[in-house]
């Protein structure tokens, strides 16, 4: 059986592009696999955020991966920092780390902004912490979108570095998942920005949270341009905005982006984004209702991810006292 492993931070509410690149590819993938989906709160301390905020979007994060379909009787959903072995092997994978394979990192590079001194060391040293949340799971897939395409590898490498350290077959390589039309969903007011839950403005997105009518208008709203519709993806080149509005509708409605063009051919955005609105508001209208209605009942969340936990800390534990022995610590 295959065995998936995800999370996201808590920083701020998830936005479409996290259920299309990622929730919704979980969702689909559930009942074929075994499942450990966490809330990587660990991660979202290199912003640190205010502890109420972090505390409330933790458990928004919980109620989210419910709401968009994920169901809690089959999969373990826990938070990162209640199980120890992340940070742990986080260290031990630390010592087998070269810091060139973090100079490499382009993320460090865009977040760490202009005066690298000042970024704080967690910020450098994140990808390390995610191959940690990796492998302590030996999952077969990592099911994200494109922008962690770069950290999945360096979790790949990790895992060769410390098989052929020890010698061991210990760590297979996990595999990314990174598929559909919606792998990254672009800002729906810059088509040269991916739509960020941390995008100082609110009409770049849909928040999980939003209203119809919020829906309704942000697509209305959304850049576009002036030309007609195509009949095929290649004529598409170069309008990075309609191209985005394509691959939202196609990934939404579980069709290609082809099919989408096959419909709507011939015809402009003024045609186009109304369908697209009522598209959006049928498939997130509801997810909204479910999350505002489990966000009622902060006990039970907690419940369950204290069954969450205790699920994942039995198979995190065991791999970490593996690593451990086999690197010479007395377990
Ligand atoms: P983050 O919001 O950075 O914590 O990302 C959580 C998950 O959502 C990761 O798997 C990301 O790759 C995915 N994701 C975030 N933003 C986008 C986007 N704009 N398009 C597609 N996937 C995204
Ligand atoms: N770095 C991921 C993000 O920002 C979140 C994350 C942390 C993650 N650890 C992970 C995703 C392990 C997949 C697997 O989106």
């Amino acid at each position: 059986m295959k065995r998936i492993l995800s999370g996201i931070q808590p920083t701020n509410t998830l936005t479409l592009g996290n259920y299309l690149g990622a929730i919704k590819n979980w969702v689909g993938m559930q009942h074929e696999s075994e499942c450990f989906l966490f809330i990587a709160d660990l991660h979202a301390l290199t912003n640190p955020p205010e502890p109420e905020a972090l505390r409330a979007n933790t458990r928004e994060v919980a109620a989210t991966y419910i709401a968009c379909g994920i169901d809690p009787e089959h999969a373990a959903i826990f938070v990162q920092s209640q199980i120890p072995a992340h940070a742990e092997l986080s260290w031990l994978f630390s010592c087998l780390t070269p810091i060139g394979w973090l100079n490499r990192m382009t993320q460090f590079k865009d977040k760490s902004g202009k005066d690298k001194d000042a970024a704080n060391a967690g910020l450098y040293v994140y990808p390390i912490l995610m191959a940690a949340d990796i492998l302590l799971y030996h999952p077969s897939h990592v099911p994200v979108g494109e922008d962690q395409k770069q950290h999945l590898e360096l979790a790949r490498d990790v895992a060769g570095a410390f098989n052929r350290k020890y010698d061991v077959e210990h760590f297979k390589l996990p595999e990314p998942a990174i598929f559909g039309p919606a792998t990254r969903i672009m800002s729906l007011r810059d088509g040269s920005k991916k739509m960020s839950k941390s995008d100082a403005s609110d009409m770049s997105r849909i928040n999980l949270t939003d209203d119809a009518d919020t829906i309704a208008n942000k697509i209305k709203k959304a850049t576009s341009d002036s030309e007609m519709l195509p009949d095929n993806l290649a004529a598409l080149e170069g309008r990075t905005e309609a191209r985005n509005l394509i691959n939202i509708y196609a990934a939404l409605a579980d069709i290609t982006p082809e099919k989408v063009l096959a419909q709507f051919a011939g015809q402009g955005f003024g045609k186009f984004k109304p369908a697209l609105a009522e598209l959006c508001v049928e498939k997130l209208a509801p997810i909204s209702t479910r999350l505002h209605a489990l966000m009622q009942d902060t006990a039970a969340l907690d419940a369950l991810l204290a069954k969450g936990a205790a699920r994942a800390n039995t198979v995190a534990e065991k791999t970490l006292v593996d690593c451990k022995r086999i690197m010479g610590l007395l377990v």
